[in-house]
């Protein structure tokens, strides 16, 4: 297999470490590269985006919205990623009711995709972590109310790793499959005679 990009934007952690599981599992199952990178770390090239067999991009919902840096990076590199090598991931608390995971049932994600126009060959929404203690005042007390209302822990204590890590895996395997199937094309594209 070649190249994996994995591109994704996280605030309090939980979206890298899905990010970075999905990396160590893809690494399990395919040879071939696969970079994990911060949209919100300086330095980044932006010369080979598109370049990549697969692409993956991934990010949190704040306040109904995904993490800008993620939604600015695919505004501008949308037109260089083939939607059929590519897989969009978005992390939300929504999510950890089963039956808000997929483009179908998830709001946010459904939202977003229609915004950028853009059908990719993967999309879902994957549950994330509640972290009260961390969380600044405000924050703290708008998430107790949203958690309130969407019938979650409202303790000021409480900490849940909502994320299912089946999910997680499952998505894994998929995009594997869809890998090996972009690599394929582009093996069949380049042996076709020009003429
Ligand atoms: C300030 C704040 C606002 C959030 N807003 C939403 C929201 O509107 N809907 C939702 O489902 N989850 C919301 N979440 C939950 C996050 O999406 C979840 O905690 C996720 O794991 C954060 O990802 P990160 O750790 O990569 O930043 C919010 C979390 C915080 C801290």
């Amino acid at each position: 297999m070649g190249r994996i990009d994995i591109f994704f934007a996280s605030r309090d952690g939980q979206t890298r470490k899905i990010a970075t599981v999905l990396r160590d599992l893809l690494a399990e199952s395919c040879s071939g590269d696969i970079a994990l990178i911060d949209l919100e770390a300086s330095g980044l090239s932006c010369d080979e985006i598109g370049q990549a067999d697969f692409t993956i991009v991934a990010a949190p919902i704040r306040y109904g919205y995904p993490l800008a840096a993620a939604d600015r990076f695919l505004r501008a590199h949308l037109r260089n990623i083939p939607p059929d090598r590519l897989a969009i991931l978005l992390v939300c608390l929504l999510a950890r009711k089963p039956d808000r995971t997929s483009a179908q049932t998830n709001g946010y994600l459904r939202r977003w995709l229609k915004k950028l126009a853009v059908k990719p060959a993967l999309a879902a929404a994957i549950a994330g972590r509640l972290n009260y203690p961390a969380y600044r005042w405000y924050d703290l007390w708008m998430m107790r109310l949203i958690l309130l209302i969407s019938g979650g822990p409202t303790e000021r204590t409480a900490q849940v790793e909502y994320t299912d890590w089946r999910q997680v895996a499952d998505i894994a395997e998929r995009i594997g499959h869809l890998c090996e199937g972009a690599v394929q094309e582009i093996g069949k594209l380049s042996l076709t005679p020009s003429r």
